[in-house]
């Protein structure tokens, strides 16, 4: 079930003295089984381009296929793109707004043709993946609870669906190191799984950690496209364009400059132990 952006071009308030483009003729395809990283500076159209991936915004010019039919289509199914594309947004906690918990996570699955059982089943899982005790939390009211917590229970509500596609802007951002630990040890389950993942991040240690392709975006359109080892490879590159190639990176870079040969492709931290664990007299 890929998903295909081609050419897509986006202007916010077109024809007006507000109008800003905010991504100009991107074309990318993520196929079936991939974990797609993105990064780029703050601005550069990362949030856009997941909102016409999932279909909430419409191109301004280009079209977005998913499975080979364009979702822009009068004729397309709506529904079957609800059902197969899960969206976290950079603020997932205003997507909550049931009376209580359950309710909540619940709430994407009111079109699927799923038993009472088996929809219950889902929304238990979905919230003890995301870390809470179902029977504890199921009746509380979902904005009683902390931004992390919010955050938390707005992402248990997408994955109650199980979509195919999940796509996630910045989930982590919010979280405390364990829970971010935690989810993105969930994420790479689920893809293990076979779900395809599009994720947005600032953190390029986890995108190097979970992801095997990154995606660059400068002012609106794609600056790299590639294979995590490779793009990450290039620091300078990465450097000139503000981001952070990740703390790894940054240690393998400072060995080098001090004489450990260290394979290039050297962009997880466990890769970086073993190489120091090599180097070390028994
Ligand atoms: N609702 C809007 N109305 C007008 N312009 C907008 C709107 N949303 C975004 N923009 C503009 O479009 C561009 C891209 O915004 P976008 O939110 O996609 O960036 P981003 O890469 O997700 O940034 P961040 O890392 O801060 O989340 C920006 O220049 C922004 O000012
Ligand atoms: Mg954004």
């Amino acid at each position: 079930m890929p998903i295909e952006l081609r050419e897509v071009s986006y202007t916010y308030a077109p024809g007006t003295p507000y109008a800003a483009q905010a991504l100009k003729k991107i074309s990318l395809i993520v196929r079936d089984g991939e974990f797609v990283g993105i990064m780029g500076r703050t601005g550069c159209g990362k949030s856009t381009l997941i909102q016409l991936a999932a279909g909430l915004l419409t191109p301004s010019a280009g079209q977005v296929f998913l499975d080979g039919e364009d979702i822009n289509e009068r004729h397309f199914d709506r529904n079957r793109l609800r059902q197969k594309v899960g969206v976290v947004f950079q603020f997932p906690e205003i997507q909550l707004f049931e009376t209580t918990v359950e309710k909540d996570t619940a709430f994407g699955l009111k079109y699927l043709d799923w038993s009472g059982e088996k929809k219950q089943a889902a929304v238990r899982r979905a919230l003890e993946w995301m870390g809470f005790d179902f029977e504890a939390v199921r009746n509380r009211s979902p904005f009683g609870f902390s931004g992390g917590e919010k955050r938390r229970l707005a992402i248990a509500g997408v994955l109650a669906v199980m979509p195919k596609f999940l796509i996630l802007d910045e989930p982590t951002a919010g979280l405390d190191p364990l829970s971010r630990e935690a989810f993105l040890e969930l994420l790479r389950k689920l893809h293990q799984g076979g779900m395809t993942v599009l994720m947005i991040s600032h953190d390029a240690d986890a995108l190097a950690e979970y992801a095997g392709r990154i995606v660059i975006l400068k002012e609106g359109m794609l600056f790299r496209d590639g294979p995590a080892a490779e793009v990450f490879s290039d620091q300078e590159g990465l450097k000139e364009n503000g981001i952070s190639a990740g703390q790894v990176r940054e240690m393998t870079e400072r060995l080098r400059r001090r004489g450990w040969e260290i394979p290039c492709g050297t962009i997880r931290y466990g890769q970086l132990l073993e190489e120091i664990a090599g180097r070390w007299p028994r």
